[in-house]
């Protein structure tokens, strides 16, 4: 047994910010975050709009196209870094607003790699048949914890969500899948405020920010992502020139063409979103796909493969044949 992505869904809010609106609250250009990122322009959310608010309409739009009804949902799991609150967690809210009920539904923490995280755990459920349909999704709403004037950030980070609805399936389907994390690294990237440490500065009122050694993430970032296409294709089975597609975390052009390079795929053959989603964290990998997929870029038959790099530092992967 195995699973299949049936369905993909994505939404984005409607606000757009461009890097010249962000050159006029920040000491920046245009032209430095072009050169160093690649991102062009990111969707931020409105006050009415969550992290859950976005979650429950990506997830419609993956059922719909995956013919499912919330009704034949069994499993749900979110990964993200921006929860709405602390507890329910995003899973269950979007649980709720599907009108699902007696399921599994949770969020998982692990910062960018969240959504492969969360990939990784439905596709087992499905393997041992425990699950027939799963709704997989990465959400986050980072223009919340982004500090708006600390320029070294905050022309990173973008709103949004991404959601994939799994389904069994007698071939693969879903490949392989590999999640690894080294918490020796968390003094490059870290948000230090939370319930049981840091919350005293945020009760005091004090600026929160995302702390990150830019450049060091950088380096490691790129070594890790290198290391772990080895391992991903050697797991699966697979060699680089099956590969279709590359749908990587959107976190940095220059991360990504690194990335390229490692699977002596062209630029053409990789899913590039970060232009326009800017950083969207755990919702970044199910927002390339879904994007590439609704185009025509992705065709059912094809190899992709997802990878991922975050916070924690955690890093996972993804062989996936659509
Ligand atoms: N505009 C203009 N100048 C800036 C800006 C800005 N927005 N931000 C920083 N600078 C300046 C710095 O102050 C520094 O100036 P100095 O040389 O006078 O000290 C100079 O630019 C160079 O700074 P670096 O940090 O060395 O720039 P770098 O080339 O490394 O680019 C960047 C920074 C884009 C953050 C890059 O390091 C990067 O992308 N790193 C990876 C980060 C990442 O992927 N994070 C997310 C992964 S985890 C997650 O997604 C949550």
């Amino acid at each position: 047994m195995y699973s299949r992505i049936a369905g993909t869904g994505s939404y984005l809010p409607k606000k757009v910010l461009t890097n010249a609106d962000i050159e006029k609250i920040v000491d920046t250009t245009d032209e430095w975050i072009q050169t160093r990122t690649g991102i062009k322009s990111r969707h931020v959310a409105a006050a009415h709009e969550t992290t859950s608010s976005m979650a429950i309409e990506a997830s419609r739009r993956a059922l719909e196209m995956a013919g499912a009804t919330p009704a034949d949902v069994d499993f749900i799991a979110v990964g993200t870094t921006t929860p709405d609150v602390l507890f329910p967690n995003v899973g269950t809210i979007v649980q709720t607003a599907l009108g699902i009920h007696d399921t599994p539904a949770f969020s998982v923490e692990t910062a960018c790699s969240g959504f492969v995280y969360a990939l990784s755990i439905a596709d087992k459920f499905l393997r041992c048949g425990e699950s027939q349909c799963a709704l997989v999704i990465g959400s986050e709403c980072l223009s919340r914890i982004v500090d708006w004037k600390d320029r070294g950030t905050c022309v990173l980070f973008g709103d949004g969500a991404g959601a994939v609805v799994l389904r069994p399936a007698e071939q693969p389907g879903i490949v392989t899948t590999l999640l690894s994390a080294d918490g020796k690294y968390r003094a490059l990237l870290n948000y230090p405020y939370g319930v049981s440490s840091g919350f005293e500065k945020l009760r005091a009122g004090k600026p929160a920010a995302i702390v990150m050694k830019g450049n060091e993430v950088f380096k490691v970032a790129v070594n890790t992502l290198s290391r772990l296409v080895d391992q991903t294709l050697a797991k699966g089975g697979v060699d680089q020139s099956q590969i279709d597609w590359l749908v990587p975390h959107q976190a940095n052009l220059r991360i990504i063409q690194a990335a390229a390079r490692k699977l002596a795929l062209p630029m053409e053959r990789v899913v590039v979103t970060v232009t326009e989603h800017g950083n969207t964290s755990a919702a970044s990998i199910p927002l390339a796909l879904d994007t590439a997929i609704r185009d025509g870029r992705i065709r059912r038959g094809q190899m992709l493969l997802l990878e991922t790099f975050g916070g924690g530092f955690t890093w996972g992967s993804a062989l996936v044949r659509f």
